[in-house]
């Protein structure tokens, strides 16, 4: 199993970066990749499945565009859920049948589009399929097409990220329209795939596992079918979305990509063979724990029996964090105004507090830490996935600094510049 990102090496590469003059002192909050480790988890899910799968790493975990390209020149996919998202990934040189396009509301046009281009499709409705048959009376494409299914096999800990129980704003629910789905395979003859995703953080292995049998067990019935009625074609297309959750948690050991492979194996060995194309979603997995942000304390406040340290980032770049405290964590070090890490613990607990105008502003309720001072800086641990590609605009703060680093700081890449001044007006003018 990959060996997590310690403290220690963060502070590491943070005095490293300050040593080359990678940061500097207007970079109040800067967000660091490890782009070794990011290569490490690609290669850990090309071991674990077969040669032939595409594993389309979710654009919306992380959609910077030199990450983009790093995935892209690693072999991997992309999946997308929107229309900048797919020209995100065009831009980023992605062979359109390693895209994936998913989105619950796809347009005619979009739709159009992206059958132009030729990526993989999943329709989420009915609807979108009798669409997608009009435009291939009038259009030839290369694309290929799968539905998704809603396995109504139940919700994970987190509801706002779960999406597949009894109701879901996603996909055909395959209780109610089994039947209905079944007919679809017979009708169109370009119908070939099927995928599903049960949700993002908080839903158990097992849960996954469950949904992706509860579709292959369809599957099978469907095949059988188009087999009985002469039909050549089977469903030889299946998308097992993402969702393999993360540990936020130095030592908690955290699901491998192993268990979840085995328990896959074991239920659905088929999946395995060549009788299917393999699709992985995967984001949280592949991103999360390779990123890492560093803000600046600008001030410590003391009342109430506790310290606040106020720092540069809050709820812009950790949405879900700040207005979901309880459900969502990062472990927080603190490094001094050299890069170095900070031991030993203040008597008196801190709120870390992020420089929106808000109460909720909040990354971290009280928690002890060593003595936080101005000047130094807060580590924030596993921000590599669903940070920055939810970057809110409220109060207009500027985006970040993003570097990458290969071998624990040795080199350094600029992902992307702090924004200036000048790129905030232009999104508001
Ligand atoms: C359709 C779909 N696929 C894949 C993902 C990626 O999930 P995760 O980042 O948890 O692997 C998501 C995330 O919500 C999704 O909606």
């Amino acid at each position: 199993m990959l060996a997590r990102i310690t403290s220690e090496k963060m502070s590491q590469v943070y005095r490293n970066a300050l040593n080359k003059k990678i940061v500097n002192n207007d970079d109040t909050s800067v967000i660091f990749y490890d782009l070794s480790f990011l290569e490490e988890r690609v290669n850990e899910l090309v071991r674990m499945f077969p040669q032939t799968t595409l594993h389309a790493i979710a654009v919306k975990s992380n959609p910077l565009k030199k990450i983009l390209e790093f995935l892209n020149s690693l072999n991997a996919g992309a999946e997308v859920a929107s229309l900048p998202e797919l020209y995100l990934t065009e831009k980023s040189s992605f062979d359109p049948d390693k895209i994936v396009f998913d989105s619950p509301v796809k347009t005619m046009n979009e739709l159009e589009y992206a059958m132009k281009l030729g990526v993989h499709i999943n329709a989420d409705s009915f609807t979108e399929l009798k669409r997608i048959a009009e435009i291939m009376e009038e259009k030839k494409t290369k694309s290929s097409f799968g539905i998704r299914i809603n396995p109504q096999v139940g919700t994970g800990t987190i509801l706002s990220t779960s999406v597949a129980g009894e109701y879901s704003k996603f996909g055909v629910p395959i209780k109610e329209y089994r039947k209905e789905l079944i007919k679809s395979f017979l009708e169109y003859d370009w119908l070939r795939g099927v995928h599903l995703h049960i949700g993002s953080q908080g839903c158990p292995v097992d849960l996954l596992v469950k949904g992706v049998k509860a579709v292959y067990d369809f599957v099978n019935e469907t095949n059988d079918s188009l087999r009985r009625k002469g039909k050549k074609r089977q469903i030889d297309i299946f998308d097992i979305g993402g969702g393999l959750p993360v540990s936020y948690k130095q030592d908690e050991k955290g699901v491998t990509i192993e268990e979840y492979r085995k328990k896959l194996f074991d239920n659905c060995e088929e999946l395995f063979s060549d009788k299917f194309k393999l699709i992985t979603e995967f984001g949280r997995y592949v991103h999360a724990n390779a990123g890492w942000t560093a803000s600046r304390v600008e001030y410590v406040k003391e009342s109430s029996g506790v310290k606040t340290a106020m720092i540069h980032t809050g709820a812009d770049l950790f949405l879900r964090k700040c207005y979901q405290q309880d459900e969502w964590f990062h472990e927080i070090s603190v490094l001094d105004s050299d890069g170095n890490l900070k031991n030993g613990k203040d008597t008196t607990p801190y709120i870390i507090a992020g420089p929106l105008c808000f109460a909720g502003d909040i990354l971290s309720k009280e928690m002890i830490l060593p003595e936080v001072k101005e000047g130094d800086y807060v580590l924030i641990h596993d921000t590599g996935a669903y940070t920055l590609s939810m970057w809110s605009r409220y109060n207009s703060r500027q985006v970040p600094k993003v570097v990458g680093y290969y071998d624990e700081g040795e080199r350094f890449e600029i992902l992307k510049e702090r924004e200036s001044l000048d790129d905030v007006l232009n999104f508001w003018e």
